[in-house]
């Protein structure tokens, strides 16, 4: 797979996500070094959902990261529009209201969620601006967006390294544990061709969101960027 795999079609990401479904969870636990729980605990303290709160989690997915938001009793949405993520996610949660739905063109009503949530997805949207103006659109007055994603390390003797992980280990470690390793290949990529912190709040302020501030986890791996709308 070449660089110009990033130019991705919408329909491409889906049947891409739909091949690695059935040990995405796996993998990613070994992809991350074990990091992705301590990352989906921060993800939940800035949410902060609770009995009686809707949350949209988009991208979700298997549904994973919706997990710890449903069991604080929030009424949690996973959203996605990989029908084999969403069917393996259904297969392990049935209790979960599973809805298919493109990032860009979100089938719900304006300002009908308290929080609106993305882990790990917003770099797969092909749209990135499109998406944040439907975040918007469907959070409540008071509401908020609370997104995860792989970031900038800020330290850069740390970063080198990183970037060395990227594109010479994580590729061989997918072949070896993933049923798809292009896709893996793809995130690598898509990492790297990602907006920084800063870049992303910019984003964030220009699909109307205020309040903009973001936390390094990890040394910048991941970063948990949050707006409300006001
Ligand atoms: C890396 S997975 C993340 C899953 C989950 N949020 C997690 O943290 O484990 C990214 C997900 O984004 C979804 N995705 C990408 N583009 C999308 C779009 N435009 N609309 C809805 N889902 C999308 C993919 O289908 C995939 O399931």
């Amino acid at each position: 797979m070449t660089r110009a795999s990033l130019d991705k079609q919408p329909h491409e990401v889906a049947s891409m996500f739909d091949g690695v479904a059935a040990n995405y969870d796996l993998t990613n636990t070994v992809l991350s070094l074990g990091q992705d729980r301590a990352w989906r605990k921060e993800v939940t303290r800035a949410v902060d959902p609770g009995p009686g709160k809707r949350v949209l989690d988009l991208a979700a997915g298997t549904a994973t990261s919706s997990l710890p938001f449903a069991a604080t009793g929030a009424y949690v949405v996973p959203c996605d529009f990989s029908i084999g993520m969403l069917s393996e996610g259904k297969k392990r949660h049935a209790h979960l209201p599973f809805t298919a739905g493109d990032a860009t063109k979100l089938p719900f009503q304006d300002k009908s969620f308290d929080a609106v949530t993305i882990s790990f997805g917003l770099r797969n949207v092909v749209d990135t601006e499109a998406a944040l103006r439907e975040m918007f659109r469907v959070t409540k007055k008071g509401g908020r967006v609370v997104i995860c994603e792989f970031s900038d390390p800020t330290w850069a003797p740390f970063r080198t390294v990183y970037n060395e992980y990227l594109m010479r280990a994580l590729p061989p470690v997918a072949r070896a544990v993933s049923s798809n390793p292009d896709a893996y290949v793809y995130l690598a990529e898509s990492i790297r061709a990602w907006p920084d912190q800063a870049g992303l709040a910019k984003k964030l302020q220009q699909a109307g969101w205020s309040k903009v501030a973001w936390r390094n986890l990890t040394g910048g791996v991941v970063a948990l960027h949050r707006g409300v709308r006001i």
